[in-house]
């Protein structure tokens, strides 16, 4: 076991939680509803690099949502960061060494869609990549060949709609399309994503999808939309507006996420 997986086995005690969760930026709503067990940050797990993106808290936080034992992950660390799309595997790996089944990934993401409007909690159906980047580029087996067919995983995503639906929660679904960041998009390039079949667009998320498949994980994600794309109105773009906005949408994942794991989707 790597010495980070390690620590947090000895810090779960015995149990193994039923699903991690990466949350996105300025989701910290799902965080703030866990029954708190221990917190644990980036700097004090080996192999762990402390996020440096403004709004992200950069620790797991091993607790219960919805009853359910979890491990969250608070603080992704971005493409973006390093350029290296392999910067949350050694995360995900730990995660799977714990014997835990499913990861569910949270992220703000930039709507494409004129009736997807901020505020918008869509379900991630599938991506398109096309950055050139994959985190897998150098690993040397054939397991390197993962497939992509069944990526989000179809069961999870199924208890995602019925756990909304049940709350009255709307929840669309969509594409999501990987743009490397930090810059944002230009309006040519939303238009490009539309065309291509993407429903919203994001920095983060497809790299952890690529390993959490890898790493055989069942992985279903979720991204709160805080803005509708460049050009699609009068308005520039900026973070401060993502961290303004992501709290709204977020209120209403965190609902959902914890009706899934309340109504035993993550369960054996
Ligand atoms: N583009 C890329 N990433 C984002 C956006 C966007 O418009 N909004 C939030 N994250």
């Amino acid at each position: 076991m790597s010495p980070a997986a390690e620590l947090l086995r000895q810090s779960l005690g015995g149990g193994t939680p039923v699903a991690a969760m990466v949350l996105g930026s300025g989701l910290g709503d799902l965080a703030a509803q866990l029954e708190v067990d221990a917190r644990i940050p980036f700097a004090a797990i080996p192999g762990f690099s402390a996020s440096a993106v403004s709004g992200h808290a950069g620790e797991v936080i091993l607790g219960r949502l919805g009853g359910r034992p979890v491990l969250v992950v608070s603080g992704r660390v971005h493409y973006y960061e390093s350029g290296d799309p392999g910067a949350m595997r050694p995360v995900i790996a730990a995660i799977a060494e714990l014997g835990i089944a499913s990861l569910l990934l949270t992220n703000s993401a930039g709507s494409v869609r004129d009736d997807m409007a901020p505020g918008s909690v869509m379900a991630v159906a599938d991506h398109i990549a096309l950055s050139g980047m994959n985190p897998l580029i150098g690993e040397a087996s054939d397991a390197r060949f993962v497939g992509m067919t069944a990526a989000y995983d179809a069961d999870l995503r199924a208890g995602m709609a019925a756990a909304a639906e049940r709350l009255g929660e709307p929840l669309a679904a969509g594409v999501y399309m990987w743009f490397s960041g930090p810059s944002f998009e230009t309006p040519a390039e939303i238009r490009m994503a539309r065309l291509l079949g993407a429903d919203a667009v994001g920095m983060s998320t497809v790299p952890e999808t690529i390993l959490a498949r890898f790493f055989g994980l069942r992985v279903v994600a979720a991204s709160v939309i805080t803005n509708f794309g460049a050009g699609m109105t009068g308005a520039e773009l900026s973070h401060a507006e993502t961290k303004e906005m992501a709290p709204k949408g977020g209120a209403r994942l965190s609902r959902i996420v914890e009706a899934m794991l309340r109504e035993g989707v993550f369960d054996d």
